[in-house]
């Protein structure tokens, strides 16, 4: 922890955000937009070595992108992590691994990733996630979609509005206690959309959410058609950063191809809440890494 200190105060001093960066990831905070990302490409990341088969295997010794991202995150809120995602870093990476193959993680690359509002079943859900592309896919294919509850209820009609409103659904859980990729019954009953009716925030997730009857399976399969609809691709370059809202997306990603030569596709992660105070006031200590933790 007084590792990951050090680092957010030489982040926030030195992270190579210009002063127009700075502004226009606030204005994002405060005010929002419609598409529910903030793109800014050509961003400072430093010496970036090949791309490791294994996260044991990370030989990283310019920190400038864990500065930049850091600092990003800083200004959205608090960074943290979850101790099923990279053993609890803060800043996570992701590479394609051989032995993730064929698998829904974060981790493989050949499997495409079906839309989703990130951890939507965790009590303590990332308000933004920041990514930062350290190198592209060497083929170009990899893409990242991005789903707005702005864009989406267009589609939908008052009472569509009203039904996601009120019908709950039971969000499993991708964590288990100490892993990841697990679907566990957690009682997580919730709503899709939340907050006010007429600014609603959003979770959705497919292929973890289990619909009370025929009826609720049905809207959910018609929301996940319109919310594909309207989802913006976004190949991420070398040095593009990317804040996405996660109270008011779903992202997805496409499969793409892996070398293991050094030249695949790294992206760095971060999440952030902006309300760690009340996690705090809720959990009765004080912490930067979560575990599994269903209700406050
Ligand atoms: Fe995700």
């Amino acid at each position: 922890m007084s590792d990951i200190k050090g680092l957010l105060v030489s982040s926030i001093a030195n992270g190579g955000l210009h002063q127009d960066h700075i502004s226009k990831i606030i204005t994002f905070r405060q005010f929002g937009n419609e598409q529910g990302y903030l793109l800014l490409e050509n961003m400072p990341i430093g010496r970036i070595p090949p791309t490791p088969r294994d996260r044991r295997l990370i030989g990283k010794h310019d920190n400038q992108s864990e500065r930049l991202i850091l600092q990003t995150t800083a200004l959205l809120g608090e960074p943290i992590g979850y101790v099923q995602e990279s053993d609890g870093n803060i800043v996570n990476n992701f590479f394609p691994h051989k032995q993730h193959s064929r698998k829904k993680t974060s981790d493989s690359y050949d499997t495409e990733l079906d839309l989703h509002t990130e951890n939507a079943f965790h009590a303590v859900q990332p308000d933004y996630l920041v990514l930062l592309c350290l190198r592209q896919d060497p083929g170009s294919e990899a893409i990242t979609y991005i789903s707005s509850i702005e864009q989406i209820r267009h589609h939908l009609t008052p009472d569509c509005l009203d039904f996601f409103f009120t019908e709950k659904y039971n969000f499993l859980s991708d964590y288990c206690p100490n892993g990841k990729n697990c679907r566990l019954d957690i009682g997580k009953n919730q709503t899709v959309l939340y907050g006010d009716p007429a600014d609603p925030m959003f979770r959705f997730d497919p292929q973890f959410m289990v619909a009370r009857n025929g009826y609720a399976q049905y809207q959910m399969t018609r929301l996940r058609d319109i919310a594909w609809r309207e989802a913006r691709p976004l190949k991420l370059r070398t040095g593009d950063l990317l804040i996405i809202d996660n109270r008011k997306t779903a992202h997805a990603r496409s499969a793409f191809s892996a070398r293991f030569d050094g030249t695949d596709r790294w992206l760095q992660r971060t999440f952030v809440v902006c309300n760690h105070r009340y996690y705090t006031e809720k959990l009765g200590r004080s912490t930067r890494v979560f575990d599994l933790v269903a209700n406050l």
